[in-house]
């Protein structure tokens, strides 16, 4: 990956022509605040089979320490596979993940996501009969080891950690922007809302990677831009971020890097302008051209 700040102050020329949205949507905020370099995750050669079904087939890529990185690819790619697979929810075939040089073979899902490791989830998975801020305290919990039992019950020795849980919970839903629906039930919110809460709550479990499976679905447009504040935020705040979206405009202004899936298999990793220009990502998303008429 290029220096992103380089990559702002001196554009090489091939990029002049790039459509405006890109350079005005990533130029405002590329300052990165944490060092930017290192690999936190590398992704080797992860397969995952589904009976005779190769969901991810020998998939290898890096992600590196501060970078918001796309996964992109038409319906049925891998994608989210690929976050189940990373995440402990499927037990890959084979291959291995690495989380700061540390695998993640047989690591329980709960472990991961102590170790650092946090997701959302394309269909949204809520406590639909928790309020909002509940939903963040019990993400919470997977760090700070509290009983949600002891802290529901509010019993005396969990009054000290429930309080400061709270009160993170609260800065959460802030960060969200959405902390004035902190009582209401989260089925109750709209759905942007539960989108929101959805990344406060694997925020709450202070990971040091942040997965996001297409959070901006069923948005709309000034939801999406909203949604690119809030993910470069997120970034700001020291956290690396893996995002899969399928709205080019989002995933090509937010993203430092993006890896391309067709097929289970990893077809490009490259800059955002080198992937849009990319005659094979072009032709996976859109399908070949016919060929001329017989
Ligand atoms: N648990 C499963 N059992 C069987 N097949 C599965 C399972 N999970 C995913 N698949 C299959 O693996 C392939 C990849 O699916 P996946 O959900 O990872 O795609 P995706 O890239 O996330 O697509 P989308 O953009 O539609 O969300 C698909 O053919 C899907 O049907
Ligand atoms: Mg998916």
């Amino acid at each position: 990956m290029s220096d992103s700040t380089a990559a702002v102050s001196a554009t090489p020329p091939e990029l002049a022509d790039v459509a405006p949205e890109v350079a005005e949507a990533v130029a405002p905020d590329r300052e990165i605040a944490v060092e930017v370099g290192d690999n936190i995750m590398e992704i080797k050669n992860l397969t995952m089979k589904f009976g005779g079904l190769v969901a991810l087939d020998d998939v290898s890529f890096n992600i590196k320490r501060g970078e918001i990185l796309g996964l992109i690819g038409p319906n049925g790619a891998g994608k989210t596979t690929c976050f189940n697979a990373m995440t402990g929810v499927y037990k890959p075939t084979s291959g291995d993940v690495l989380l700061e040089g540390e695998s993640l073979k047989g690591v329980k899902q709960h472990k991961i996501t102590r170790r650092g490791l946090a997701r959302t989830f394309q269909n949204i998975r809520l406590f639909g009969e928790m309020t909002a801020l509940e939903n963040v305290v019990v993400g919470l919990d997977a760090r700070h080891r509290t009983s949600v039992i002891g802290a529901l019950l509010r019993l005396p020795r969990h009054t000290r950690e429930e309080k400061s849980a709270v009160e993170r919970g609260m800065a959460l839903l802030e960060f969200v922007g959405i902390a004035d629906h902190a009582g209401t039930l989260s089925r109750h919110l709209p759905y942007g809302h539960q989108r929101r809460l959805e990344i406060a709550r694997a925020l709450a479990t202070d990971p040091k990677v942040l997965c996001l499976d297409e959070p901006a679905a069923g948005f709309n447009p000034a939801e999406k831009e909203e949604l690119m504040v809030l993910i470069r935020r997120i970034r700001a705040d020291g956290y690396t971020v893996l995002l899969i979206e399928h709205d080019m405009r989002l995933v090509m202004g937010v993203t430092d890097r993006i890896v391309v899936l067709e097929f289970g298999k990893k077809l490009a990793d490259d800059t955002p302008v080198a992937i849009r220009n990319d005659p094979r990502v072009v032709a996976a998303y859109l399908g070949e051209p016919d060929d001329e008429p017989a």
